[in-house]
């Protein structure tokens, strides 16, 4: 049977992540000797406190569907939590719990987007935005950040952009996935005032907005009072406290906003794990144990971002940015094809990455010469990994 003539073609169309794709690349060096830096997933244990609380969540037989918006009590939680941790003033009508900060994209992409409609991205960004902006017939106007402006916005060229068409939205992610960088103040403040001249909404995807480094700030985008009205916030409890497999997260909005994107998550998933819920209540509740939680793994990225850096650093083939948030680096090694290098370092070293085209599209070149490492893996495992990546590029360069 040709199954692909009952298929959707944007569907056919579409591959799955690269980020999971580079899995399949062979090896030479056998599985147990192979060092994967490719998934975003943090290796710590999820609190012993949080674990706690599933098995109270069971004992309390909370097994059944829960309100659409998820539990009232959570979301009480969420508005309490944002406003003391991120300053952020929303009610509990404007939180909507999802099936972590992945079914909030999808659902909130589906609720905006119409065919043909422009949202701008700045590049590199996360891929399953593109898939999801490609299920809705929308189209994606890209916005080239490099290492050498440490992937910071340029806004004369978002003005330009802005010039040439219609924009629905343009979507920040901050700290960046693959680059760990955070949005400066004065880039949001330059980025709202075109919001509001060009008329577009800011969806921002905060996901890694606790895990900041170098004691900095970190600036949410709806902290800005004239960008509340116009912005959606994607969240998740998957990075801040290593329970990704609990598939929680949320998001925050203006009411007439989420009361549209309710529809889509009750079409999707009718509500969010009810166990993981009362985890996510009970996580944000012990407000001691949180922010210890917290500043553990914080420092426990930071050590390993450190590390890396001092040996990547001391290569000169590698052009790098310091992540200031989330965990991982984007180097670029200047007029190298990544994909084909990528693919050799794990035949030849075991160290899985993932090449740097697979987080940009293909109208900018540029990104293929770049590569994401996740420092989501024990110090000696990093130890060994950077060192075998700076030797095989050495060698590599060679051939
Ligand atoms: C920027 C960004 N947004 C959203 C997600 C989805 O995370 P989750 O669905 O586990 O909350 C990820 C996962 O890596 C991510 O990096």
């Amino acid at each position: 049977m040709f199954y692909d003539q009952f298929m959707n073609p944007v569907v056919l169309d579409t591959p799955i992540s690269g980020i999971r794709l580079v899995n399949s690349w062979e090896s030479k060096i056998p599985l147990k000797e192979q060092i994967h830096l490719n998934i975003g997933q943090p290796d710590l244990s999820t609190p012993a406190y949080i674990k706690e609380a599933v098995v109270d969540a069971l004992n309390k037989n909370l097994t059944r569907y829960t309100d659409l918006m998820g539990e009232e009590y959570l979301r009480k939680a969420i508005v309490a939590f944002q406003q003391a941790f991120h300053n952020l003033t929303y009610s509990p009508r404007e939180v909507l719990v999802t099936a972590g900060g992945q079914s909030a994209i999808f659902a909130v992409l589906k609720a905006i987007l119409s065919p043909n409609d422009n949202i701008i991205i700045p590049f590199p960004s996360y891929p399953p935005y593109i898939n999801a902006i490609k299920y809705n017939d929308a189209k994606i106007l890209p916005l080239e950040t490099t290492v050498n402006d440490n992937f910071n916005i340029d806004t004369g060229k978002l003005r330009s952009i802005l010039e040439k068409e219609p924009v629905k939205a343009l979507l920040l992610i901050s700290p960046g996935n693959p680059t760990g960088t955070i949005i400066p103040k004065k880039s949001l403040q330059e980025i709202i005032d075109f919001s509001v001249e060009f008329n577009f909404l800011i969806i921002s995807d905060e996901i890694y907005s606790d895990i900041i480094f170098d004691d900095l700030a970190y600036p949410s985008i709806a902290a800005f009072p004239e960008a509340w009205e116009r912005t959606i916030i994607i969240q998740s409890f998957s990075k801040m406290l290593s329970m990704c497999g609990f598939r929680i997260g949320y998001i925050l909005a203006p009411s007439p906003i989420i009361d549209q994107i309710k529809v889509i998550h009750h079409t999707m998933n009718i509500c969010a794990n009810n166990l993981a819920q009362y985890a996510a209540y009970k996580a944000l509740e012990d407000r001691n144990q949180l922010k210890r939680s917290i500043s553990e793994l914080v420092k426990t990225y930071q050590d390993r971002r450190d590390l890396c850096l001092e040996i990547l650093t001391k290569s000169d083939t590698l052009s790098i940015s310091k992540p200031r948030g989330a965990f991982y680096l984007f180097p670029k090694v200047a007029n190298l094809d990544m994909t084909i290098f990528c693919k050799w370092l794990k035949y030849n070293y075991g160290v899985t990455t993932v090449p740097g085209s697979y987080f940009s599209t293909e109208q900018i070149e540029e990104h293929n010469q770049y590569f994401r490492i996740c420092f989501t893996a024990e110090k000696e495992q990093l130890h060994l990994g950077m060192k075998k990546i700076v030797s095989a590029l050495e060698e590599y360069k060679k051939t």
